[in-house]
């Protein structure tokens, strides 16, 4: 399977056996940013695998498992992003092991040793006590029409990007992503959050964002379209009342694809 067929079969596993995973795999496991593709890959980050039996996780919904995985990264521009989606293509690549994850949104590393970067976030995994896959009509998503406006040529390029960000996981299935298309590029937006829990709503609608990014990422790879992400002053500059610019795609080539 590859990791794009895995954005099409995966689903959060909240139940887990106990069965060791070959300590080459979690050393690979732990190297993992080395392959994947960032959005901004001089950001810089490190995983570290804790076991679910070494009790170092607090938090509230945590999800009992064998293994938790911890993304560090530094904090500055974007780091919600980046992290969200390197996460995200780990996601997809256990998958493909037949590895099942879930997201910790509430999690927090008790007696923290690590000096150099902040825990930014952590998942939980191991192989599957429920169905690792479901069937795509199982996904309880947006239809695209709910999140994409569309200004330009709209063609199966378009499509296939966006049918991946649309059943890309979130916080709470929350979905924050907006899309515009225009031309040659997507835009992406996520919604501005209300009052009550702004900070917290605003870390997630942005590793939310950067969760989708890495499925229309791993999209363009696998499917050999040329993509450029790229933040455009011509809309940073802009205040839109309900959302947040996240950035563009611009998709190169077009004309050549399919
Ligand atoms: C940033 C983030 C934080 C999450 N936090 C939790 C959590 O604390 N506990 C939990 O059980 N699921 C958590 N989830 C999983 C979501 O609830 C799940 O991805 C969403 O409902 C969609 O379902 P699916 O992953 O099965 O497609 C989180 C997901 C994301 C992206």
């Amino acid at each position: 399977m590859t990791l794009y067929e895995a954005i099409f079969r995966r689903k959060s596993i909240r139940k887990y056996r106990d069965t060791e995973i070959d300590p080459k795999l979690l050393e690979k496991i732990e190297q993992y940013g080395e392959d994947a593709v960032g959005i901004r890959p001089e950001i810089r980050t490190k995983w570290k695998i804790l076991k679910g039996s070494d009790k170092r996780l607090a938090g509230l919904f945590l999800v009992k498992a064998p293994y938790y995985v911890v993304l560090y990264s530094e904090i500055c521009e974007d780091y919600r992003k980046n992290a969200g989606c390197l996460m995200e293509q780990l996601v997809l690549y256990l998958h493909t092991k037949g590895i099942g994850s879930c997201y910790q949104g509430g999690a927090r590393v008790k007696h923290e040793d690590e000096k150099e970067l902040e825990p930014v976030m952590i998942m939980a995994f191991g192989y599957p006590a429920e169905p690792l896959e479901r069937d795509r009509e199982a996904f309880k998503r947006m239809e695209l029409n709910r999140f994409v406006k569309v200004h330009g040529n709209f063609g199966k390029v378009q499509r296939k990007l966006l049918e991946a960000a649309r059943v890309a996981p979130s916080a709470m299935n929350l979905q924050p992503w907006r899309f515009v298309v225009t031309d040659g590029k997507i835009h992406m937006f996520v919604k501005k959050p209300g009052k009550i829990g702004y900070q917290m709503q605003q870390d997630f609608n942005l590793f939310d964002a950067g969760i989708a990014l890495a499925h229309m990422l791993v999209t363009a790879e696998e499917q050999w379209f040329d993509l450029e992400y790229q933040k455009l002053d011509s809309i940073l500059e802009k205040d839109f009342p309900n959302n947040m610019y996240v950035g563009s795609l611009l998709i190169l080539n077009e004309s050549e694809k399919i």
